[in-house]
């Protein structure tokens, strides 16, 4: 559920028209919803209600400072893989003991930064990341925190190019391999080994994987305990996917979700953290776009729009969908027709969308993409030298720009010339 509903015949963002945004932004831009991004944190916060949990917010999936603000606020934790997102993370209040370290390549100046800042965990994804991790913490005197990252073999079911948790991809350490590789970190006086990681994949439609990649960590849980290390927190990923097309069965929820933690680990009463990023700020956000120009192609028209895939590239790069609507509803029964939905960047995989059923648009329409909130504005670049697109929050009848719209100049002015030319 999300916050962005007609109100007769316009869409809406909680009490803000979306036309009205677009009148004071201009188009394209990102327009997050408060309400959508607090509601779905608190669908995983209340479904792990009963264990001791944190939510870490994987903010590589929307890291702009108000977002995470606003779920700082609530309490989440965040999941960072880089310098830049950990000070991000900083920058919004997040105190070190909420922060989480994942990414199969900490450098040493991150590693170090995060243990000079403050850090909940390092999950640890290989043994020379977990060596270097060691040198450096026993070379500022401290001592790192650090789960292990196993990888469990399971197929997530998902898209190849997010799934993570099979033996063929580059994560964590296999499952097989976990007891020696512990036993290694527990001799290494600069490491405290806290816990067990999991991460299989994203946007995953069934329970299924989690299921069985949990079960393998509950059966670990107990072998190491045996060996002799405490473990109690066990981090177990994001994943859970969003209902992407409305037509689709939706995924299962994070009370399902919650349950099925609940009895695969709830028995070894450790500490559970999870890093939801998609369900958290995925349909907690729209891209709006202008339609330039409809043109008549050989048996089709297109719908040439101001957004494109530099501003939104799941769709050129997952073959994603999104769900694309007007932002004036079509009147009750009015009529419909296919669509190839493309972006003016010189290529053909600017395409949205191609033969979408929509109603009858001209130029200067406004459409709407839903469920761009996550994976939408963090992956936008400047191809075609096209400005990155504003984002701005709504939070009830209130809107603001949360990161406006650069100048050419600012855009051009990064460049800098050497002194031969
Ligand atoms: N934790 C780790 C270690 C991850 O690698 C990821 C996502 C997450 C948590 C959050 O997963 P989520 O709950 O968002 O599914 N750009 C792609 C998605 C890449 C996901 C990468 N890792 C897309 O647009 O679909």
């Amino acid at each position: 559920m999300d916050h962005f509903l007609y109100r007769d015949g316009a869409l809406f963002a909680e009490d803000v028209a979306i036309s009205e945004i677009a009148a004071a932004v201009g188009t394209p831009f990102y327009v997050y919803s408060t309400a959508t991004l607090l509601r779905h944190f608190k669908a995983f916060d209340d479904a792990l209600d009963g264990m001791d949990h944190l939510v870490c917010y994987a903010m590589k999936a929307n890291s702009n400072q108000a977002v995470l603000k606003t779920l700082a606020q609530a309490g989440a934790g965040m999941d960072v893989v880089s310098a830049g997102e950990y000070l991000r993370a900083k920058a919004a209040g997040v105190p070190g003991d909420k922060i989480v370290f994942s990414g199969v390549g900490k450098t040493v100046s991150e590693i170090r930064l995060a243990l000079e800042g403050g850090i909940r965990q390092f999950n640890v994804e290989s043994e020379p990341e977990m060596e270097v991790l060691d040198a450096v913490a026993r070379s500022m005197d401290k001592v790192a925190p650090i789960t292990i990252r196993v990888n469990p073999d399971v197929d997530a079911k998902t898209h190849a190019k997010i799934a993570t948790g099979k033996s063929e991809n580059k994560f964590g350490i296999p499952i097989a391999r976990a007891r020696e590789v512990y036993r290694m970190a527990a001799a290494m006086p600069g490491l405290e080994v806290v816990g067990i990681d999991v991460h299989i994949g994203s946007q995953l439609t069934d329970l299924t994987p989690f299921e069985l990649a949990y079960q393998k960590v509950a059966e670990l849980t107990e072998q190491l305990r045996a060996d002799g290390h405490t473990i109690r927190r066990l981090d177990l990923g994001g994943g859970l996917g969003i209902p992407y097309e409305r037509s689709n069965a939706a995924p299962p929820l994070p009370t399902d979700y919650g349950a099925m933690v609940q009895k695969t680990l709830g028995h070894l009463g450790c500490e559970i953290e999870i890093e939801p990023g998609r369900l958290i700020a995925g349909n907690a956000g729209l891209m709006v776009s202008e339609v330039i120009y409809v043109k008549s192609g050989e048996g089709r028209d297109f719908l040439i729009i101001d957004g494109a895939m530099n501003d939104l590239i799941r769709p050129a790069m997952y073959d994603a969908y999104h769900d694309i609507v007007p932002v004036v509803e079509a009147e009750a029964g009015a009529e419909q027709q296919p669509y190839d939905i493309v972006g003016p960047v010189c290529e053909s995989g600017d395409t949205f969308a191609k033969q979408r059923m929509m109603p009858k648009l001209v130029a200067g329409d406004l459409v709407a993409f839903r469920s761009a909130g996550a994976y939408g504005a963090v992956m936008a670049s400047e191809y075609n030298s096209r400005a990155l697109i504003p984002e701005v929050l709504v939070h009830g009848d209130q809107f603001a720009v949360i990161r406006r719209r650069p100048t050419f100049d600012e855009m051009i002015n990064r460049d800098t010339i050497p002194e031969w030319l």
